[in-house]
């Protein structure tokens, strides 16, 4: 006999919510464990105090699974613990490993059992990507992979040989030769251009136009894209750029998309480059970036679109926390 756990979380306490949620996750857990419902000797149910509506035990039974014993239970109220959350307790008469099955928002309880999640964020220039993409990272303590670095390393490589941005001839070797690695240190991204550390360099703004352009190119495009699969395949992250929900993880669990005001999204690169010391014009700044935007929108390779399946936000009169929390509110409102 051996006991297999799942969890599931629920957006509203409905009784249509928690029997799907129900049924999803034990037929999950017959699927990913490879047994029979026969083989289920009982299944013990716990919910959270803030699920009323519906027995998941009853749930059970609907979903078809009549031959097991039944029982749910209700949690007492946890400060800061998991709301709308379902827990299951299989009894299984064979002898496997167990797979536990964590879902939706349950994820968060066994980061080690859980599934690999992967958060898309999409968007232009200045509309809040990165900052955010970096603090939802920190907070459900995944990777956080910003692609733009990426194609900023091809473009700083292309600056400093010296080959025409315009023609993709010039960018076949050029991208065979590329040494690019994305490595961590202490959770942060680290973007390695032929062993050197080019984080801060690929920042300047000549370098923001020059990786617009060349993301043009589909031998560019190929590899970057190749290279940001496999680390999303490998591991949880937030990853944030311009086709990803479109091109790059077409199945992410979370989909998002960006926006603000142009004048908005220029205001913020300014601050962000006076802060670090650079000399900017507004102005310039702002004509720089609506460049880019019809750039990267209109290119036929991977366009800046907004997938049909993202959620989309405008960051233009939100605060930092404000769309931190939105886009949680969504997260969960999906998990
Ligand atoms: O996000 P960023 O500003 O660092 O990106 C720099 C450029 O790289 C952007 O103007 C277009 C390109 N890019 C892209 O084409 N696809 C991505 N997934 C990310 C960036």
């Amino acid at each position: 006999m051996i006991v297999i756990r799942g969890a599931t979380t629920i957006a509203q306490d409905e009784p249509q919510e928690i029997k799907s949620a129900v049924k999803e996750l034990l037929d999950q857990i017959v699927s990913r464990n490879k047994i029979t419902r026969d083989s289920i000797m009982s299944i013990v149910f716990s919910s959270t105090s803030d699920i009323h509506s519906y027995y998941p035990a009853k749930a059970a039974r609907e979903a078809g699974f009549e031959t097991s014993s039944l029982f749910s239970a209700q949690e007492p109220e946890i400060e800061g613990g998991l709301k709308l959350c379902i827990r299951a307790m299989l009894f299984v008469e064979q002898n496997i490993t167990p797979h536990h099955v964590f879902l939706r928002g349950a994820r968060a309880l066994r980061k080690d059992l859980a599934d690999k999640m992967n958060i898309a964020i999409d968007g232009p220039a200045g509309s809040g990507k990165s900052t955010i993409a970096k603090l939802l990272a920190r907070d459900y303590n995944i990777l956080y992979l910003d692609t733009g670095a990426m194609y900023r390393a091809c473009a700083l490589k292309a600056l400093e040989t010296g080959v025409d941005l315009e023609r993709e001839e010039g960018f076949v070797d050029l991208m065979r030769e590329l040494a690019l690695d994305i490595v961590y240190e202490d959770g942060a991204q680290k973007t390695m251009l032929d062993g050197r550390d080019v984080s801060e360099e690929i920042r300047q703004p000549r370098v923001s136009m020059a990786a617009s352009t060349v993301s043009k190119h589909a031998c560019v495009r190929m590899k970057m894209v190749e290279k940001q699969r496999e680390i999303a395949g490998k591991i949880s992250c937030v990853i944030d750029g311009r086709d990803i929900g479109t091109v790059v993880l077409p199945d992410a669990d979370f989909k998002f998309f960006l926006t603000a005001s142009p004048d908005v999204r220029a205001k913020r690169r300014y601050d962000e480059m006076t802060a670090k010391g650079y000399e900017v014009d507004f102005n310039v700044l702002k004509e720089d970036i609506l460049a880019r935007d019809k750039q990267d929108s209109t290119r036929a390779i991977a366009p800046l679109r907004q997938a049909d399946d993202a959620v989309l936000i405008d960051t233009s009169s939100m605060t930092i926390d404000e769309v931190l929390a939105e886009m949680k509110r969504r997260i969960q409102e999906k998990i």
